[in-house]
């Protein structure tokens, strides 16, 4: 596994159709190539369903879309930390927009994140979230708007205060953790105005999976870092 840092760009597969069962590898294989020719750190979420194949074919850093706070044990139909982990995965997603959790979840999910040695994105749909959330020390905390995600205005475009509100708001609770932004974001120069804005990257999805060539718009994402 390649090593973790900012900028960091993070594709979340999401469960689009473009990622099932095996094809999700044409897309992982994508963020890979373009991450080694260009040295940039590309995080990939793949469907939690594909977890494995994905973290044994690649190696860059694999993150699972969500895990739950449950321990190893009769837990039927639950994510463990230690699952994703035994999976191949260095990190999670929590609280994403389309999995939302109660925020004692996500403390509980940030601690076993933390127990079993994963790495964490917090999600959060603006800068009082991203306040309540920065308490549970995750790894990093990212902003994202729901109306934008999956549009074609980024967020750095349409909602640049919520960005900059999160970052200071994040701050003022713990100015080690790295404050990402997503919903939206689909080019360089959104990854740019991110960085500009306090960002340390960015979380995106439907940019990368529903392009055409993605190996086209991943080297566009990192060009102007
Ligand atoms: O997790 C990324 C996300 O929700 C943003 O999605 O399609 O707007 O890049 P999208």
């Amino acid at each position: 596994m390649t090593e973790l840092k900012t900028p960091l760009i993070v594709v979340n597969f999401k469960t689009y159709a473009e990622v099932e069962g095996p094809k999700v590898l044409d897309i992982a294989s994508a963020c890979q190539d373009v991450a080694a020719e260009t040295g940039s750190c590309i995080v990939v979420c793949p469907p939690l369903v594909e977890t494995a194949r994905v973290a044994a074919a690649i190696n860059i850093p694999v993150f699972s879309q969500h895990i739950d706070s449950k321990a190893a044990g009769a837990n039927t139909g639950w994510i463990t930390a230690r699952g994703v982990k035994a999976a191949g995965a260095v990190g999670t997603l929590l609280n994403h927009s389309e999995h939302r959790m109660m925020m004692y979840d996500i403390s509980a999910s940030v601690k076993a994140g933390n127990e079993a040695g994963l790495k964490t994105i917090v999600c959060a749909d603006n800068s009082e979230t991203a306040q309540k959330v920065a308490a549970y020390e995750p790894s990093y905390i990212a902003i994202e708007p729901p109306e934008l995600i999956g549009g074609d205005i980024s967020v750095t475009d349409a909602r640049p205060e919520v960005v900059r509100e999160g970052v200071e708001a994040v701050r003022r609770i713990d100015a080690h953790i790295p404050v990402l932004c997503g919903a939206g974001v689909k080019t360089g120069k959104d990854v740019r105005k991110a960085i500009e804005l306090g960002a340390k990257g960015v979380l995106l999805a439907s940019g990368v999976v529903k392009a055409k060539d993605p190996r086209v718009v991943l080297r566009d994402l990192v060009a102007r870092f």
